[in-house]
């Protein structure tokens, strides 16, 4: 079967992802800052090279596919860790082993969130997408808000993909990614446990069209669905939301 490389394969989504591949037959690489095979902090460039090094050394004939899946909820503090973990360290590793997917004419998953859409700051995804990190950092712990890092980079990371596709689609790579809707994980749970966002974060569940919260399953079944090039070989550069119908019904006159 094929030969998978993601970021983020320690707990939640990403674990859900890598046991869906593993079941399928598949071997998964997985980098993550604890319990991986490439141990890397993607928050730093050190920790990026490492994965994109760790990750040729594992898979020198090229990858079935990649998830950058990877990523910290808006509780984290500053905002700027935010943005360098969920936009600036998804990016620069899907950069660094596009070459290799491009070998075996593979696909990338990347993963959005449905609150990409509820509220960025065009300035700061602005400078994310000049991949300007210092700029962005400065600017987002400047303002504070760490809903506004999640969204934004989420957001932004959406923009790359749209506008990346086509490059990638000639280079014989699908990239798409699955935006989630609120899924139960250690890092919502961590949101659920903070006074600050507790009730809101249970007001917020409650109003889900479906009438539940995701499971790490949910997204790990459209990831894998993406992934797949029998099922999937025409879709590219698609941001699919995987969110109980949340977005649809929170933005119900934008598609
Ligand atoms: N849970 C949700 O409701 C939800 C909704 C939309 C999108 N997402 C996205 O799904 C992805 C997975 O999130 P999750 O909910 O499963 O959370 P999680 O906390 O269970 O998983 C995140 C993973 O990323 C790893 N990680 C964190 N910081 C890292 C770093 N600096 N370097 C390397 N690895 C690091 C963690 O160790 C963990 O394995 C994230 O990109 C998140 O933004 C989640």
């Amino acid at each position: 079967m094929g030969l998978y490389a993601m970021t983020g394969g320690a707990t939640g989504i990403g674990n859900a992802i890598k046991q869906q591949l593993l079941s399928q037959g598949n071997q998964v690489i997985v980098v993550d800052i604890k319990d991986a095979d490439i141990i890397a902090d993607l928050s730093t460039l050190e920790g990026r090279q490492a994965a994109v090094e760790g990750i040729a050394a594992a898979a020198p004939d090229g990858l079935d596919g990649f998830i950058p899946c990877a990523g910290v909820g808006p509780h984290i503090s500053p905002p700027s860790m935010v943005a360098r973990i969920n936009f600036f360290g998804a990016l620069a590793v899907t950069e660094g082993v596009k070459s290799l997917v491009a070998k075996k004419k593979g696909a990338i998953v990347m993963i959005s969130s449905n609150s990409a859409t509820m509220g960025y700051e065009q300035e700061v995804v602005d400078l994310m997408l000049a991949g300007n990190e210092a700029g962005a950092s400065a600017k987002l712990d400047e303002i504070g808000n760490g809903q506004l890092a999640y969204g934004g980079g989420k957001y932004a990371l959406s923009c790359w993909l749209r506008k990346a596709s086509k490059a990638y689609a000639e280079n014989g790579i699908r990239l798409n990614a699955v935006a989630p809707g609120f899924t139960e994980t250690p890092l919502t749970d961590a949101g659920r446990s903070n006074p600050e966002f507790a009730e809101v974060l249970e007001e917020f569940i409650k109003s889900i069209p479906i009438g539940r919260p995701g499971l790490p399953k949910d997204i790990a079944e459209a990831t894998c669905f993406l992934l797949d090039p029998e099922k999937a070989g025409f879709i590219s550069g698609t941001i699919l939301f995987v969110d109980g119908g949340h977005d649809a019904m929170l933005r119900p006159n934008s598609f």
